[in-house]
């Protein structure tokens, strides 16, 4: 086996403490190899977010070590971690995260602005490039307010997408669009897992969107099974 590109050992999430406590994740072990497309799948408050989130860094776990390409991400400086972020990572959030007082555009753009090496011009051709493959240039000058729910779900793709990460993690990427845009949202990461290798690891409820992964994990009450 070649070396995974994330890999997690023995991972614990708790919140909460006392009685109240929540075992989130519980003893996760899981390795993805670069260039897969897994689907974790499971009921709401299995833990799949928590997994997302301590995967990607955003959240620290209660133990056990998180490896993205080798580097252990709960050691990373919270200086290092947005740059870190934007070369390695796509993250599309459940409840999208845009930045209210940004445009569609900005939104979009912003994940660029810690690669310094990039210039102005290149940061704004690749922005363009990605709202268009999202159906979301025409509202490129609108701030998240003034778009549905399904259009601020796809500038958070956008979002997600525009550094072309090695690695995308989505948490129900298609929870607010309808049937045919989220096939479309769907088919445009199948096809950049496919031609670019990129990673892709996503978590949902929706039974239907195992189908554009190569393979399903299931989730029940922390913990993950093969199949
Ligand atoms: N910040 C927090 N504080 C306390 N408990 C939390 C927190 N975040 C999540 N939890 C709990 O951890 C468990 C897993 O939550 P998580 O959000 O990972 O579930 P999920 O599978 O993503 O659910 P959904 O499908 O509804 O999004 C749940 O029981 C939840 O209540
Ligand atoms: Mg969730």
């Amino acid at each position: 086996m070649t070396n995974p590109i994330i890999r997690l050992e023995n991972v614990n999430k708790e919140y909460g403490s006392g009685k109240n406590t929540v075992a989130a994740l519980k003893d996760v072990d899981l390795e993805i190899q670069a260039g897969d497309f897994v689907a974790v799948v499971g009921v709401s408050g299995c833990g799949k977010s928590t997994l997302l989130h301590v995967m990607a860094g955003l959240e620290q776990p209660t133990s056990g070590r998180i490896l993205l390409d080798g580097v252990d991400v709960t050691l990373i400086s919270e200086r290092d971690l947005p740059k870190v972020r934007a070369q390695k990572i796509g993250f599309v959030f459940q409840s999208f995260l845009l930045i209210e007082d940004l445009t569609s555009y900005e939104n979009v753009e912003a994940v660029l602005w810690p690669i310094e090496e990039l210039s102005k011009q290149k940061q704004e051709s690749m922005t363009l490039k990605v709202l268009r493959e999202v159906d979301m240039l025409e509202r490129r000058d609108h701030r998240p307010l003034q778009l549905s729910g399904g259009e601020q779900q796809r500038v958070a793709i956008a979002r997600a997408l525009v550094n072309s990460p090695p690695i995308l993690f989505c948490d129900e990427p298609t929870g607010n669009l309808d049937s045919k845009t989220g096939e479309n949202i769907m088919k445009i990461i199948a096809r950049l897992n496919k031609e670019k290798g990129m990673t892709v690891v996503l978590v949902t409820h929706d039974e239907s969107l195992t189908k554009f992964a190569k393979k399903t994990l299931r989730m029940k009450d922390g913990v993950i099974r093969q199949g």
